[in-house]
């Protein structure tokens, strides 16, 4: 089947999923967005120019599509000891739960839940002195496009509304998971959430997962292994406690966020950048998994 077939496919079966679901509304920036907005990318592992449909050169906000590549960025910079500090289990609760941490003496289940994304921000926040500018410069570098920047009315947006991730970071602190102050740690969290891409640059970015760990200029972020880690912990906690009906359905390793993005790897062959703003009740895009299914059911492509 040629892109062409491929996409007039997919984009058929989102149509009913347009009208599914509701935009963020818990901040405030994200409620204004149309949830008729769907856009894909296709970047493949040995070439430069992604292709797409629909609105894959509209830029949304990245939100938790970020906490993938902080987590490479202090895996890249420190290795496994990483894991001492976040768990490598599916969470089956709420991306923001408090309870479970509370229950698990401060050490989160996973990297992608808001608690373990804060407590890798923290340590990249130690290691580079500038957590939020790190990731803005490495992901211009993935992507080849220097205008990739922060929304700062996103950013302030979240930071007035954000209790819940203030009260996450507290209780880490509290247990004394934290190396920097929470202020500091949840600054750097809100504004690399804020960052606006496109479909296409957020493919091209992801594009060393599908690698086995190499960027773009073909230099090496991370070992085969920890790419391979990366994968398989996006396969059980990139889509929340949703992650086991995500692999039900797609069977690939992904990342969704708040904005309406999923980022998904097809590990030796290419990375895929969903959007559509309108989310399930666990915060994943009703449009992008319903494209992901149809994309890998229509095509074979699978990791299985
Ligand atoms: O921390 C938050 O709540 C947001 N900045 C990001 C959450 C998010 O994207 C969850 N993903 N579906």
């Amino acid at each position: 089947m040629d892109d062409r077939d491929l996409f007039e496919r997919i984009t058929r079966a989102v149509q009913p999923a347009l009208a599914q679901g509701r935009v963020a509304r818990y901040i405030p920036a994200l409620a204004a967005v149309d949830p008729h907005r769907f856009g894909l990318a296709i970047a493949d592992t040995d070439s430069r120019t992604p292709r797409g449909t629909g609105d894959w050169q509209v830029p949304f906000s990245i939100q938790s599509l970020s906490k993938v590549f902080t987590l490479a960025l202090v895996l890249a910079a420190d290795g496994e000891a990483l894991w001492s500090r976040v768990g490598k289990e599916p969470s089956g609760a709420a991306f923001n739960s408090l309870a479970q941490l509370e229950r698990e003496q401060g050490i989160p289940r996973n990297p992608f839940v808001n608690a373990g994304a804060l407590v890798v921000t923290d340590r990249l926040l130690t290691l580079t002195g500038d957590a939020r500018g790190t990731l803005r410069d490495f992901l211009r570098a993935e992507s080849g496009n220097p205008r990739i920047d922060f929304d700062a009315e996103v950013a302030w947006s979240e930071s007035r509304h954000g209790h819940r991730n203030a009260a996450l970071a507290h209780l880490l602190a509290d247990h004394g998971r934290l190396d920097n102050p929470v202020p500091d740690v949840l600054d750097h969290y809100f504004w690399q959430c804020s960052l606006a891409m496109n479909c296409r640059d957020l493919a091209l970015a992801a594009g060393f997962l599908a690698r086995h760990g190499v960027r773009a200029d073909s230099t090496r972020l991370l070992t085969r292994s920890e790419a391979k880690r990366v994968n398989a912990v996006m396969l059980i906690g990139g889509t929340y406690d949703a992650a086991g009906e995500f692999a039900h359905r797609v069977g690939l390793p992904a990342k969704s966020g708040v904005g309406g993005g999923i980022i998904a790897v097809i590990p030796g062959r290419c990375t895929l950048c969903t959007w559509g703003p309108a989310l399930d009740d666990h915060g994943n895009s009703i449009a992008g998994i319903t494209a992901l299914d149809t994309l890998t059911t229509v095509t074979g492509w699978s990791i299985f």
